[in-house]
C-alpha cells in the first residue's frame, strides 16, 4: 500500500535511463551512507528510496509483459551495474505512434498494435490501481505525438509529469497553461547531465562572457553506442534534440552567436562505447588586446549515470509540488535540471531558485 513518504513513479519507456534510475535507486538503498551521485540527499522528507516504481510502459517485445526486473535488463538495454529484487510490478504496453525510428525497430522489436483508445483505457487503470502519482518519460527522441499521448494522460490522471526528452512540453506555453489549468505540476524539458556535456559548455560560454572576452565560434560533438545514439542518427528525429542543446548554450551569451558559428549536437553512433558518452567541445575566443585563445574539452561519462542524477531530483521536486498544491512548469527545478525549460538562467541562479523552491521560499512563480 502507498504510504505517505513514498513518491509512486510510472515510466514510460524502460530503456537504458530507467535501468539506470533504478538500479541506481537500489544502490543507494543499500548504502545508505554513500552521498556520492546525489545533489539531494533527502529533499522536503524524501530520500532515494522513498522514490518507488509503481507502474511501467514500453511496447518492446522483451519488455511488455515482463516483470520490472526482467525487462530492465532486456537487450537492448546494456546498464548491468547490479541486480535489483523481484518486482511486483509487470510492463504494460503504450500506444506506439511515432516513437519508433528507422535504425532502432529491428532492436525494440515492437509488439503487435492495438487500438490506442483501449491502450489508453488500460494505461488510466493501472496509473490509478498502482497508486502512481508522478510519470516520467523517457520515450526515444523525436516522440513528438508520443509524448503529447503521455502529457494527455498525465493531466487526465492528475499526475505530475517528469518530461525528460526533447519534445517542448513544459517550455511550450499552450501545454504549459494546460498543466497549470489542470492543476498539475510539470518538470522540463530534456534533462541536463549531472555532469554532461551541456552544463559543462554551459558554464564555459558565461565564463568567456564573464571574464570580457568574446566568443567567436564553438562546436560540440557527442558520440556513444547505445539505442539513443543509434536512434539519433535518422536525422529527421534531431530537429528539437539540437534545437534543445543549441539554446541551452546560447541562453548563457548576452548576444547569441550567429547559426553558423555554433554547432551543437549528436554527433555519431559508436557501437562498442555502448553506455559511454563522449563529448568534444571546442571554443575560440578573443581576449586582451584582441589576441585568440581556443579551449578544448573532452568529457568521457556514463551516460546513464548522468541521467539518473538528475531524474532522482527531478522526481521528487514534482512531487513537493504536488503535495504543495503548485502546479504548471516549474520554473526553477526546470531551469536547473532540464536543457530546455521555460526560462533560461544561469546554472548559478537556476541553482538558488531550486534551493529556495525546496525551502518553500518561492511558490515557483
Ligand atoms: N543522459 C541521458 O541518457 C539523456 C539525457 C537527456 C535526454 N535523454 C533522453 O531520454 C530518453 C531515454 O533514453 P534511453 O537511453 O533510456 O533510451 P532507450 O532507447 O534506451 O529507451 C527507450 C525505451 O522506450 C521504449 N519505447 C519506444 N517507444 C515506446 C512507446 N511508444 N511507448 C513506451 N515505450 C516505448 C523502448 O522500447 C525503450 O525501452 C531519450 O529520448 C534520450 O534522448 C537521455
Amino acid at each position: 500500500m502507498p504510504t505517505k513518504k513514498e513518491v509512486r513513479i510510472g515510466i514510460i519507456g524502460l530503456g537504458n535511463v530507467a535501468a539506470g534510475l533504478i538500479q541506481g535507486i537500489e544502490y543507494y538503498k543499500t548504502n545508505p551512507s554513500t552521498e556520492q551521485g546525489l545533489m539531494h540527499k533527502v529533499i522536503c522528507s524524501y530520500g532515494v528510496g522513498s522514490v518507488k516504481l509503481a507502474s511501467a510502459f514500453d511496447i518492446s517485445s522483451g519488455k511488455v509483459g515482463k516483470s520490472v526486473d526482467a525487462a530492465l535488463y532486456s537487450s537492448p538495454n546494456l546498464v548491468n551495474w547490479l541486480k535489483i529484487p523481484k518486482s511486483a510490478v509487470s510492463v504494460k504496453q503504450g500506444p506506439r505512434l511515432d516513437s519508433v525510428g528507422k535504425y532502432v525497430e529491428n532492436l525494440i522489436k515492437p509488439v503487435k498494435e492495438r487500438p490506442i483508445n483501449i491502450l489508453e483505457n488500460e494505461i488510466i487503470s493501472e496509473i490509478n490501481n498502482s497508486g502512481t502519482t508522478v510519470l516520467v518519460n523517457l520515450l526515444p527522441v523525436g516522440s513528438q505525438r508520443a509524448t503529447e499521448f503521455w502529457a494527455g494522460i498525465a493531466l487526465k490522471t492528475k499526475c505530475a509529469f517528469v518530461n525528460s526528452i526533447p519534445v517542448f512540453i513544459a517550455s511550450n506555453k499552450t501545454w504549459a497553461k494546460r498543466f497549470k489549468e489542470s492543476k498539475v505540476p510539470l518538470v522540463g524539458d530534456d534533462m541536463k547531465g549531472l555532469i554532461g556535456s551541456t552544463i559543462v559548455h554551459r558554464i564555459l560560454t558565461k565564463l568567456t562572457q564573464d571574464r570580457g572576452t568574446t566568443l567567436i565560434n564553438t562546436y560540440q560533438i557527442n558520440i556513444g553506442g547505445n539505442t539513443d545514439f543509434k536512434n539519433m542518427l535518422e536525422r529527421e528525429r534531431l530537429t528539437s534534440k539540437k534545437i534543445s542543446k543549441t539554446d541551452s548554450v546560447q541562453s548563457q551569451l548576452h548576444s547569441p552567436l550567429k547559426q553558423n558559428s555554433i554547432h551543437i549536437g549528436p554527433s555519431d553512433f559508436v557501437e562498442f562505447l555502448g553506455n559511454t558518452k563522449i563529448a568534444y567541445m571546442y571554443m575560440h575566443g578573443l581576449m586582451w588586446g584582441g589576441r585568440p585563445y581556443e579551449i578544448d574539452v573532452k568529457l568521457e561519462v556514463d551516460d546513464k549515470a548522468n541521467a539518473g542524477g538528475i531524474l532522482i531530483d527531478a522526481i521528487r521536486l514534482a512531487k513537493v509540488a504536488q503535495d504543495r498544491r503548485i502546479s504548471g512548469a516549474l520554473i526553477g527545478p526546470s531551469a536547473y535540471l532540464m536543457k530546455h525549460p521555460p526560462v533560461q538562467y544561469s546554472d548559478d541562479i537556476a541553482q538558488e531558485k531550486l534551493e529556495a523552491f525546496i525551502d518553500g521560499k518561492s511558490n515557483d512563480k
